[in-house]
């Protein structure tokens, strides 16, 4: 009898993937139609493959459920949302204040959702619906479903061997804590005899503390005293999430488990760049989902940069674990804090001990490492290491630690042929020494995430490969001592298998380890990326002035080269969302910027383009890494004036004309061949040097949003025109030629409108219609494929 999955893998429509499952749940009276599936107690939407996201299926869903609401019909006590991988359910009425709120504005259709409400309502629904992997969880879904009908509950998380150390730090928090006057040794004790109990009996007679009740509040007792709940509610919402008691093939199991179970002093695991608990807290859970319910039992753990310790402290089954680590104060730090006591815990120098000259392992040189861990490697046993290694960079300012010497160890030097630039990091010099030393490794890794998308880690990608099994990526903010915000991978790869990574999907947690989402990285080869794309015209004899800023001149003498007719400079450092914000343009050489490109009459087209799509979506944590690519859509007349208007009068177009700048002993004019009015048009006393942009813009068809543009743009150059501007703000701004550019021309005006002695200039009218061109050309940004959706 084949299994649901194994149906699902044969399913060839939407249609089929509804059958198989109504079949698997055993619904007798259903409805298909808009709601996919429709019972009196689930709704299902369904679709075929596994590209989805299951947040983006209950948004589909939750549009049906706010039409139902809004229109008084009755709506079912679950929903649920199925494909050909993976299911998930969640109770109606955890969502229903966020419908009753009606603040997302749906699309036309309930597939049409606009992006704003995909976001609402993922970072709202993360922590109320249970995934199901379909390939190892079919049988927990379908007994969800069924319970779900049965009972109104969703079935509440197993205690058992794997999560036993989760759940206990969690019942610390969460009721341990509130237990007035227990000692530190009697946690343990107490959390069993309230575990092994049904909520009114217990599983075995003589455990030492009891549970008990008085006046129908929940208590315990052990040796002959009586232990209250400061606090009950935390005591309602643990038992809101678990199921207990445990299975009984579990029971006894877990309590011999007992001397394991120490309350966790979490000042021993804060500090810069340790993982916090909580994000350790959502790998085992990742851990669980992807590599099954007994993985701890079924691997051996080996973290070789294990610090104090924090990513095994929630391992139930430490005897299985070894954890090794750089500095013995941090052994040492293990040993008095009884952390992980029953593992093997060593110092070992990773990327130094046991290589030889030749860049082969040989574990004699230290003896350091365990003799039936040498056993499991050899034997090729299952083996998962669990990491999270220093993240510096030979010459990065990230991480303070070890930053001098990473790239002076034996593996960069020796074990990394090929590996390119990958050999100047530490991570990926954990990774180079893992693929070689222990080949069938299951690697379940912290780290940035450059190694799967960034172009400079190609070479990486085509030595390193290993099947991708899941993953989640977490705010760098909630790890202490990073700056910028970022994302930092959780990503667990099956090195056996020798896939060359290609796009991975993630889940999304936030700063509190709470999912919130899910997204797509892509892994697109280098010459597919926008920073090849646009044309790069050499450099000429010709010097100019290098500046820092629309005005102001370098301090030192390089990066004065120019180009045969250019017109301005544009800078673009990098080609990712990180470093979109270096993104501007100037009259003349960027000093200190040498990915920039000279723009001429043949590549300005071009250089609106990458200008604009670099500027025109907002940086944020989540698509930092995200890579600008090449366009795939068709690039019509409109859009590309649209971008030329958008760059024209975008606050990082710092194109200027200016007499008299001083650099290098000499002085030095710079002319602005951006204006794109004639002189009588904006009442300019005198001739600009350069009518460029008006003859370039004569004969192109603008569209009515890039008119309404130049229309609000021409009123305000008219105002700049209408006075004149104190002395200090034509020093300052270098207003001394009349061909001034649009930097010069706002920030006058700003100064006017700032000193009071002006006649206030109401740039209102313009920003609603340059908002509106912005509103225009950012979906396209995505459309015409520059980013690709998440
Ligand atoms: C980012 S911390 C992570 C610590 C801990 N595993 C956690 O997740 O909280 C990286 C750890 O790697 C250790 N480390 C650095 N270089 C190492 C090396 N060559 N061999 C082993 N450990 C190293 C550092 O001392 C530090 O404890």
């Amino acid at each position: 009898m084949p299994t649901l999955y194994e149906k699902l893998q044969h399913a060839r429509s939407e249609e089929d993937v509804k059958d198989i499952y109504i079949k698997a749940l055993g619904l007798k009276s259903y409805t298909k139609g808009l709601i996919d599936i429709r019972t009196d107690e689930i709704w299902f939407e369904a679709k075929e493959g596994g590209k989805i996201s299951s947040y983006a299926m209950f948004t589909q869903l939750l549009h049906y459920v706010q039409d139902a609401l809004n229109k008084g019909e009755i709506i079912p006590p679950f929903l649920a949302v199925i494909d050909t991988e993976k299911a998930a359910l969640m109770k109606t009425a955890d969502v229903l204040p966020l419908l009753k709120k009606k603040s997302i504005k749906w699309g036309k259709s309930a597939s049409q959702y606009p992006k704003q409400a995909l976001d609402e309502v993922s970072a709202y629904i993360g922590a109320y619906f249970i995934s199901f992997k379909i390939s190892s969880h079919e049988q927990e879904f379908i007994q969800a479903v069924k319970q779900a009908i049965q009972t109104g509950e969703i079935i509440r998380a197993q205690i058992t061997p794997d999560n036993l150390k989760q759940v206990f730090d969690k019942w610390m928090i969460m009721i341990g804590r509130e237990i007035i006057g227990v000692n530190e040794e009697d946690y343990a004790l107490l959390f069993f005899a309230d575990v092994m109990n049904d909520g009114t009996l217990s599983t075995h007679e003589h455990l030492p503390a009891e549970l008990i009740y008085i006046n129908n509040q929940p208590a315990f007792s052990l040796y002959q005293k009586v232990y209250k709940l400061n606090n009950k509610e935390g005591y309602r919402q643990f038992w809101a999430i678990y199921h207990r008691p445990p299975d009984t093939e579990y029971r006894n199991y877990l309590l011999e488990r007992r001397d394991s179970l120490i309350p966790l002093d979490e000042r021993s695991f804060k500090g810069a760049f340790y993982t916090p608990l909580n994000v350790v807290d959502a790998a085992y859970n990742k851990l669980t989902e992807v590599l099954g319910k007994n993985w701890q039992k079924n691997y051996i753990v080996w973290d070789m940069c294990c610090g104090v310790g924090n990513l095994e402290v929630k391992h139930s089954n430490p005897r299985n674990v070894y954890m090794s680590t750089l500095d013995q104060a941090d052994i040492d730090v293990m040993r008095a804090t009884k952390t992980c006591a029953a593992a093997y815990r060593f110092q070992y120098d990773y990327l130094n001990d046991d290589i030889t000259d030749d860049g082969k392992i040989d574990y004699s040189l230290t003896n350091k490492i365990p003799e039936s861990l040498r056993q499991a490697i050899r034997e090729g046993k299952k083996i998962l290491v669990l990491m999270n290694p220093p993240y510096a960079e030979a010459a990065s300012s990230v991480n303070e630690e070890s930053k001098t010497n990473v790239a002076k160890n034996k593996v960069s030097s020796l074990m990394m042929n090929g590996y390119g630039s990958a050999t100047r990091e530490l991570f990926t010099q954990f990774l180079a020494r893992i693929y070689q030393e222990i080949p069938t490794a299951t690697v379940a890794i912290f780290s940035k995430l450059k190694y799967v998308n960034a172009p400079f880690f190609e070479k990486f990608r085509n030595v390193w490969k290993a099947k991708y099994l899941g993953g989640f990526i977490v705010h760098s903010k909630a790890f202490d001592g990073l700056k910028g915000d970022f994302p930092i991978g959780f990503l667990i790869w099956d090195t056996k298998v020798k896939n060359k990574i290609n796009e991975i999907s993630v889940e999304v947690i936030n700063k509190d380890a709470n999912p919130i989402g899910e997204k797509y990285f892509y892994c697109v080869p280098n010459e597919k990326m926008l920073n090849v794309w646009i044309s790069r015209p050499k450099s000429n004899e010709l010097e100019v002035i290098p500046l820092t800023n629309a005005l102001t001149p370098a301090t030192k003498k390089d990066f004065k080269t120019w180009s045969d007719n250019a017109l301005a400079y544009l800078t673009a450092k990098g080609n990712d969302m990180q470093n979109a914000n270096s993104t501007y343009i100037l009259s003349s050489r960027a000093y200190g910027e040498s990915g920039g490109i000279y723009i001429n009459p043949e590549n300005l087209w071009q250089a609106a383009i990458v200008f604009s799509v670099r500027r025109l979506i907002k940086p944020t944590w989540l698509n930092d890494r995200d890579q600008f690519l090449q366009p795939t859509g068709e690039l019509t007349d409109e859009f590309k004036h649209d971008c030329l208007i958008w760059m024209l009068f975008n606050g990082s177009n710092l194109t200027a004309s200016a007499n008299d700048l001083e650099w290098n002993g000499k002085k030095w004019s710079i002319v602005n061949h951006f204006i794109p009015y004639s002189e009588e048009e904006i009442g300019a006393p005198d001739r600009f040097e350069s009518d460029f942009m008006v003859q370039y813009l004569k004969k192109k068809k603008l569209s009515k949003e890039a008119k309404a543009v130049l229309n609000a743009g021409r009123l305000l150059w008219q105002a700049y025109f209408s006075t004149t501007d104190t002395y200090r703000t034509c020093e300052e701004l270098k207003l001394n030629r009349p061909d001034v550019g649009w930097y010069q021309i706002r920030n006058a005006l700003k100064k006017r409108n700032e000193s009071g002695d002006y006649l206030p200039i109401d740039f209102s009218e313009f920003e609603q219609v340059y908002k509106e061109l912005t509103v225009k050309l950012q979906p396209l940004v995505f459309e015409l494929g520059f980013l690709r959706e998440s």
